[in-house]
């Protein structure tokens, strides 16, 4: 039976000081979370900004300096209110965003930075106020409290207490709003988080941004059936050092062999469980599907988003094929929908629920398994014509090609009249030989 005289089980819990580390250093595998977290909270802060009506507005901008070893993060949303202000920025693990359709919701994302800096600030300001809240944290005071064995039964009040101040500064501007990080002596594993290309490549694969619309083509289709279904699909204008990030979609992807394939279409549809839609997708279609994508085009894999924040990395969907190396031969994306599909916190795969099993069959199902065989066929379609490639195209080789592929050939031409690669590749190869001229003359008609 639990014990509640005079209060004995309430008073005996305590939150020790370690927690925090394992709430900041111990968190994120890669340093550059940091970002997805900062950035989460303020696009979360833009959508509820109701007088943006400029797309242009809705803006986050970065800057790294690497000279200064400084990172500075700073939205125009709403900001929060000075009067909750200290007691908002002073909670951990609680989140008034819980229950509504906010990103966040566990209450520990903006602590991110603070295994990485000296010194963490925050400053924010709402439109009704006069003045701005900054709350300061001293992370190397932290660090080294940390590591002191003399202090190790301090709670988790005593240090917040020790390496926090909390102030208010008067603005002379009002009417404006905002949510400013800054980090200050910045450092991490390879100085990852201070390198602005890698940030670059990591915020154009995670951050809720738009297509390139002067590299892929199919931006419009994607963007009317995305913005048509999902209940939010927020595209913002996130400036690193001065430059605006895109999406790494292009039309031409660039193969781990030599050489290049084309996007020639895109697919959208939707997934579902027991008739429901749970969430929308789009596929690029590739013309040629010979081989991988190379993994500096940062589009391969199809990926997996929820408000439009990338959760994973290209390989989440990996095990709905039936080689895991299929995945890195496709592009697309999946929106999730659904609210029982529920990112974990370290936000590298969903909570385990019966919902998420459910979710991964249907991906086997309904794209895992369809473009395994397509990327299976096509390879035997390209190797068995290869080999013939040096040869001289006698009758003998030509006829050999027919009869190993005569099936496939009427497979194509019936079932899938655009998939026509072995037909060019025979036109090409064998544009001697008067037995293929015939046999492609009359498939053609
Ligand atoms: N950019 C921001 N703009 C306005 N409020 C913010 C911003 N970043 C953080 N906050 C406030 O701080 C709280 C804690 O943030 P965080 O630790 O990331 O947790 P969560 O996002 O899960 O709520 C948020 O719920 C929000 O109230
Ligand atoms: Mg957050």
């Amino acid at each position: 039976m639990i014990n509640t005289l005079n209060g004995m089980h309430s008073s005996s819990f305590k939150a020790g000081m370690f927690l925090l580390e394992t709430l900041t250093a111990g968190m994120y595998n890669d340093p550059l979370s940091i970002y997805r977290e900062y950035i989460q909270n303020a696009v979360d802060s833009l959508d509820l900004h109701k007088d943006i009506q400029d797309s242009d507005a809705l803006r986050v901008e970065i800057y790294l300096d690497p000279h200064e070893q400084s990172v500075t993060i700073r939205d125009g949303g709403v900001g929060i209110p000075g009067s909750i202000a200290e007691s908002i920025l002073s909670s951990i693990g609680s989140s008034n965003k819980t229950g509504t359709d906010a990103r966040g919701f566990r209450g520990i994302g903006r602590l991110g930075g603070i295994a990485f800096s000296d010194k963490a600030i925050f400053r924010t300001k709402a439109s009704c106020d006069n003045f701005e809240s900054i709350q300061e944290w001293n992370c190397k005071k932290l660090r080294q409290l940390l590591s002191d064995s003399k202090k190790k039964s301090l709670s988790l009040n005593e240090v917040f207490q020790e390496v926090t101040k909390y102030e208010r500064i008067n603005s002379k501007k009002t009417g404006d709003s905002y949510f400013e990080v800054k980090l200050e002596g910045v450092s991490s594993f390879r100085n990852l988080i201070l390198d602005i290309a890698r940030v670059r490549e990591y915020l154009s694969q995670v951050a809720p941004v738009p297509f390139n619309p002067q590299v892929f083509s199919y931006h419009k289709e994607i963007d009317s059936y995305l913005g048509n279904n999902l209940r939010r699909y927020g595209r913002y204008n996130i400036i690193l050092n001065g430059d605006t990030v895109f999406k790494p979609y292009q039309d031409k992807v660039r193969l781990t062999k030599k050489g290049y394939d084309l996007i020639d279409k895109v697919e959208c549809f939707d997934i579902k469980i027991d008739d429901n839609s749970i969430a929308y997708c789009w596929l690029g279609n590739r013309r040629e599907l010979s081989g991988g994508i190379t993994k500096g085009d940062h589009s391969s894999g199809i990926r997996v988003r929820i408000g439009n924040i990338l959760l994973g990395d290209a390989h989440l969907l990996d095990r709905c094929f039936r080689e895991a190396r299929f995945n890195s031969y496709c592009i697309g994306e999946i929106h999730i929908e659904c609210p029982d599909l529920i990112p974990n916190s370290r936000r590298d795969d969903f909570v385990d629920n019966e919902t998420k099993t459910l979710f991964f069959n249907a991906v086997e199902r309904r794209i895992g398994l369809p473009l395994s065989k397509e990327i299976r066929h096509r390879s035997r379609l390209v190797s068995s014509t290869e080999k013939y490639k040096d040869k001289q195209c006698g009758d003998r080789g030509c006829s050999s090609i027919i009869s190993k592929n005569t099936e496939p050939i009427n497979q194509c031409v019936v079932q899938d009249p655009k998939n026509d690669q072995l037909i060019n590749i025979l036109k090409i190869e064998c544009k001697d030989c008067h037995k293929i001229r015939d046999i492609l003359s009359r498939i053609s008609t």
